[in-house]
């Protein structure tokens, strides 16, 4: 390639990479008690249609060449279709959940156990974390949210179970009450590619915000609409980002800069405040 090709391209060729997610069945999905502004117990879950949507997302993983391996759901733990709280998988460690509320503290042992039978090590933590909802991996580094979940002992907590480097960002918003809800990673930077991300800046403390510039200058910045949607509960393979077809313009967004957008109607799992992101654990490299 010539030095002038790269320069007339507005971005490089995105490349997908196959991935290996977890999730969890929604056999006993329902809101029933409310711990995130989007919980409303009055207002009921279609579980009909609940289950459609999830198995429709987890085809669109296996469609897209991806290895989905689905944990047993536990009775009487509501939430726990949304895998990615059950933990952080880095290689072969695996840094364990420790609910902030009550109504989910079960959720972590049964995450745990089925991690061990994977053959992985796992940490349990001494430390309040909601696993991938408030913990993104990078390839060099993790991005860990806190302010409503998870706390920033857990962010230390983690850096030395996963020897791998934290950036600790705060979210201020209680609609973005995981870091999951307010930044999607596009590309983890374990390829040719840079690490890139999408995110709401308005999640974010001001100081937040300016980390958030300094490490991704290519970012795509979303709108507030979109954020409404948890349009950046979002999963990409750094080619294809599954995210919730409510997003529109975030859709346009990462189709102009390269992405291809794979819209999926998950409703009934917003009426619980998740989305593509919280119902998938990813075991990163
Ligand atoms: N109802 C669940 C809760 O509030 C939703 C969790 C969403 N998960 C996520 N990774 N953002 O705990």
């Amino acid at each position: 390639m010539t030095v002038l090709d790269t320069r007339v391209r507005p971005f490089a060729a995105r490349e997908p990479r196959t991935r290996h997610y977890v999730m969890c069945a929604p056999d006993h999905f329902a809101v029933e008690y409310s711990i995130n502004p989007w919980m409303n117990p009055d207002v009921p879950v279609d579980t009909t249609l609940a289950r459609q949507q999830w198995d429709d997302l987890r085809a669109t993983y296996q469609r897209l060449g991806h290895r989905v391996d689905v944990i047993d759901p536990a009775p009487g733990q509501p939430d726990m279709v949304f895998a990615a709280n059950g933990g952080l998988v880095v290689g072969d460690r695996a840094y364990g959940a420790r609910f902030t509320y009550p109504e989910r503290a079960a959720e972590a042992g049964v995450f745990a156990t089925w991690l061990r039978t994977q053959g992985l090590i796992v940490t349990d933590p001494s430390h309040t974390n909601e696993g991938e909802g408030d913990f993104l991996a990078l390839g060099s580094m993790i991005l860990a949210g806190t302010g409503f979940r998870t706390s920033i002992a857990a962010h230390i907590e983690a850096a030395a179970a996963l020897d791998r480097p934290v950036v600790s960002l705060e979210l201020v918003d209680p609609r973005f009450y995981h870091l999951d809800t307010a930044l999607a990673v596009l590309d983890d930077g374990n390829g040719d590619a840079a690490s890139n991300v999408a995110y709401y800046p308005g999640a974010f403390s001001p100081h937040s915000r300016r980390a958030l510039r300094d490490l991704f200058p290519e970012a795509i910045i979303a709108t507030e609409a979109d954020a409404a949607v948890l349009g950046l509960n979002a999963v990409s393979d750094g080619q294809h980002v599954v995210l919730p077809s409510q997003a529109h313009q975030l859709a346009e967004q990462l189709d102009q800069r390269g992405y291809l957008p794979v819209p999926i109607d998950l409703s009934e799992f917003l009426k619980s405040g998740g989305s593509v992101k919280c119902c998938t654990m990813e075991r990163h490299r």
